[in-house]
């Protein structure tokens, strides 16, 4: 099958292009002054799966942004896989430190630059062009069912019911997915686990207005200080998390697993110089490796209050804020630790202001086997495009969803990602590697011809 390369290296530039199309749409789902860009990237994925030969494309309505579907059942008795992505995007902010607009993408030293390229609307981008060339060619060998969401990055709020009120429609065999990343170019990977999410917004307020910092300083609370002194109680001098109960259902890693993790290759030299860091830091007894992936944290997202703007204020604000997010590993419930957090934050705060702290979206850990018929596979086409076998790796980031999947319609998911940790997701600067791009679109129908074959045997 390296025709599959040929195929893919003859169309690259239309590949491309019609990537970039997309990456024009700036479908951020967290900023409601994009909503009409949102549903504009629905219609434009929808436009892409019809073109591409999907049947039954349809947009679906959901309390927020819909939902794309399309699929492809050439015959019922071969195994049908739901392929899942997203269309939505992070916001670009902080809008000036992008070197190029962040939805006007370019080519620069092989990488595509834009909001969106490796997340995720690249990599699901290359399931439909995939899944071009396959039909195209006449090497299809699985049904296909497509379903890209439009709010995964905001917490995929809907898609539960979705699923719930759609087990017929969504019915398969597995689940594939790519919206995570690799080790590297030549050290493919498969994720094979996922952090899950709690994450929350606080409020404390001091007085009841804002205040002379001279007149009123030194008499009663500021809410910035005491927000700061709290937060910074929430980790002991070992980096451990102060939450009481917050450790009780995170299930300790066997000798045996924290070998396998380890051995995975990693260079913390690179790593530093690579973030530009004079040192790694974390919880105390735990690698790198171990604790970006395996263990639980607790991280300020982003903290306001007072004044910021240009010179000197003087001011005693009444009111500090911050975002809060807590990755969750296997068998920690987020609603169980939200409520610990809220629990234990409203019990630390002195008597001098008041806290209220506001559950935002949450998501449940996964660890997907590598014994199963579709990690096989998928680990049998990464072997055929990139000459080695993948490592199984544990990611630190979340996909809720991934959860729902076996949770509602009983699917395990195989995380087929080829993005890099590097490409700078949610940041400035995002990209996507062409290489990256092409040998997804390469690796894809090999994925569903060892996985039509692997389940035959
Ligand atoms: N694609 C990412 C998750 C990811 C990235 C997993 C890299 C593994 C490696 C996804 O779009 C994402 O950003 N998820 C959010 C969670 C969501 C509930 C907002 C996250 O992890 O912060
Ligand atoms: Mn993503
Ligand atoms: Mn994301």
């Amino acid at each position: 099958m390296s025709e599959i390369k040929n195929l893919v290296d003859q169309n690259s530039e239309k590949y491309l292009n019609e990537l970039f199309t997309l990456l024009r749409i700036p479908s951020v789902s967290a900023d409601p002054k994009y909503k009409e860009e949102v549903l504009r990237m629905a219609e434009a994925i929808k436009d892409s799966l019809i073109s591409a030969g999907a049947d039954n494309v349809e947009i679906c309505p959901t309390p927020g942004f819909p939902i794309v579907y399309g699929d492809k059942m050439i015959d019922p008795s071969l195994p049908t896989v739901l392929v899942y992505g997203h269309y939505d995007v992070q916001p670009a902010d902080p809008i000036h430190l992008w070197t190029n607009p962040p939805f006007e993408p370019v080519i620069k030293d092989g990488k595509i630059y834009a909001r969106g390229s490796a997340d995720d609307k690249g990599q699901v981008f290359m399931h439909v062009k995939a899944f071009e060339l396959m039909l195209q060619n006449n090497m299809l060998p699985c049904n296909i069912k497509f379903m890209i969401e439009g709010e995964e990055e905001v917490g995929s709020a809907n898609l539960d019911e979705f699923l719930m009120n759609n087990k017929e429609k969504l019915k398969a065999d597995c689940v594939l997915v790519s919206d995570t990343s690799m080790i590297a170019n030549d050290i493919p990977s498969i994720t094979t686990g996922l952090r899950g999410l709690s994450y929350v917004e606080v409020e404390v307020t001091g007085p009841n207005r804002d205040l002379h910092s001279g007149v009123y300083g030194g008499g009663v609370a500021n809410p910035i200080n005491v927000l700061c002194d709290m937060i910074a109680s929430l980790k002991d001098s070992d980096l451990h998390i102060t939450i009481p109960g917050f450790y009780d259902d995170v299930i300790e890693l066997s000798d045996g697993e924290r070998t396998a993790i380890n051995s995975a290759p990693f260079d913390v030299d690179a790593y530093k110089s690579e973030l530009k860091i004079g040192d790694v830091m974390g919880e105390t007894g735990y690698t790198t490796l171990e604790r970006t992936a395996t263990r639980p944290t607790l991280d300020v997202n982003g903290i306001w209050g007072g004044y910021t703007g240009e010179g000197a204020k003087t001011v005693l604000p009444s009111k500090a804020y911050a975002k809060i997010s807590m990755r969750l590993v296997p068998n920690q419930s987020p609603d169980k630790v939200t409520e610990l957090f809220k629990n234990h934050f409203e019990s630390i705060a002195p008597e001098g202001v008041q806290v209220d702290v506001r559950p935002h979206h949450g998501g449940w850990p996964v660890v997907t086997p590598t014994d199963s018929i579709e990690y096989q596979a998928a680990a049998a086409a990464m072997k055929a495009t990139f000459g080695k076998d993948p490592i199984p790796s544990r990611g630190g980031g979340s996909i809720p969803i991934v959860a729902s999947f076996e949770k509602i319609l009983g699917l395990k998911t195989v995380l087929m990602g080829f993005g890099l940790d590097t490409d700078d997701i949610h940041s400035p600067d995002e990209h996507y590697g062409v290489f990256n791009y092409l040998k997804g679109i390469e690796t894809i129908p090999y994925f569903y011809k060892y996985y039509a074959e692997f389940k035959k045997a």
